[in-house]
């Protein structure tokens, strides 16, 4: 039986932002990305970004990664405020608290897969956890591609390489930017009940940007994002009940 965790409003808090926002250039050229954009990712929760292309999702969530400097506002992680890091600090942080899965999958081309899945443990000078990191592997299929570099493997296994990376070190939060975009539904299905699965049964934190309804439905909420504001939120997501959201939403932008 898979038990159910208590996602209490309550739960403390794996990451939040606090009035952030991102302005890139100056005068005509440019562009609010994220206008003081609140939000709390709670320990052990699922949560989805959606929202059309350009409305701030990648740079919401690597403005809260830490992978990105931000205008305004602020960034924590746990109990750490991001801008009282210096860069070594930072550092340190990603690589000890955050898993990544980039929209680029980010592989090593001179790494086999193995080596790439637990690079950033090597790097930390930390043990990986043999029997966790088998799972992983076993889970998204790559048993027989391990020693393969990223040159040899198909889009979709280069993908699962990157998902096998960020899971394997079970780093405090995750971020995914469409982790399972390149992945035939079937793949998509098993990478996303895995890291389901690690939420409800490992207390396990992942914020994913999607733009497909059905990956949307695995998370524990949606947050909508339209042009670098959250506009509104959705518990216990189902796809149909996201997709009339966001018909809703085409539809208000199309009369507006
Ligand atoms: N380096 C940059 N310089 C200038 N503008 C940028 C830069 N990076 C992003 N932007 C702009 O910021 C806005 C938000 O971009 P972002 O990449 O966060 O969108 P997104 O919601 O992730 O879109 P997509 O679904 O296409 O990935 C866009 O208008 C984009 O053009
Ligand atoms: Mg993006």
């Amino acid at each position: 039986m898979t038990t159910t965790p208590t996602v209490s409003r309550a739960t403390a808090v794996a990451a939040r932002a606090t009035d952030l926002s991102k302005v890139y250039g100056h005068g005509e050229t440019q562009v609010v990305a994220l206008d003081q954009v609140t939000v709390d990712f709670r320990q052990g929760e699922f949560t989805a970004i959606m929202g059309p292309s350009g409305s701030g999702k990648s740079t919401l969530m690597h403005c809260v990664a830490g992978l990105d400097s931000f205008s305004s506002g602020s960034v924590r992680i746990g109990e750490t405020e991001l801008s009282t890091l210096k860069d070594k600090q930072l550092t340190q942080l990603r690589r000890d608290k955050i898993g990544f899965i980039f929209q680029a999958f980010n592989l090593l081309p001179t790494l086999t897969a193995l080596e790439n899945i637990t690079l950033p443990m090597d790097i930390a000078g930390r043990k990986p956890d043999k029997q966790w990191v088998q799972q992983v592997i076993d889970m998204l299929g790559l048993s027989a591609r391990l020693s393969h570099r990223p040159t040899e493997l198909s889009g979709g296994q280069q993908q699962r390489v990157a998902v096998a990376r960020a899971l394997a070190s079970r780093p405090e939060i995750i971020f995914g930017d469409e982790p399972t975009g390149n992945l035939d539904s079937r793949s998509g299905a098993e990478v996303l009940g895995f890291l389901r699965n690690s939420v409800r049964e490992l207390g396990q934190t992942v914020v994913m940007v999607t733009h497909d309804p059905v990956a949307a439905s695995y998370a524990d909420r949606v947050i909508f994002l339209a042009d670098g504001r959250i506009v509104d939120e959705m518990l216990h997501p189902t796809a149909d009940g996201v997709l009339d959201r966001m018909k809703a939403f085409d539809a208000k932008g199309r009369t507006s």
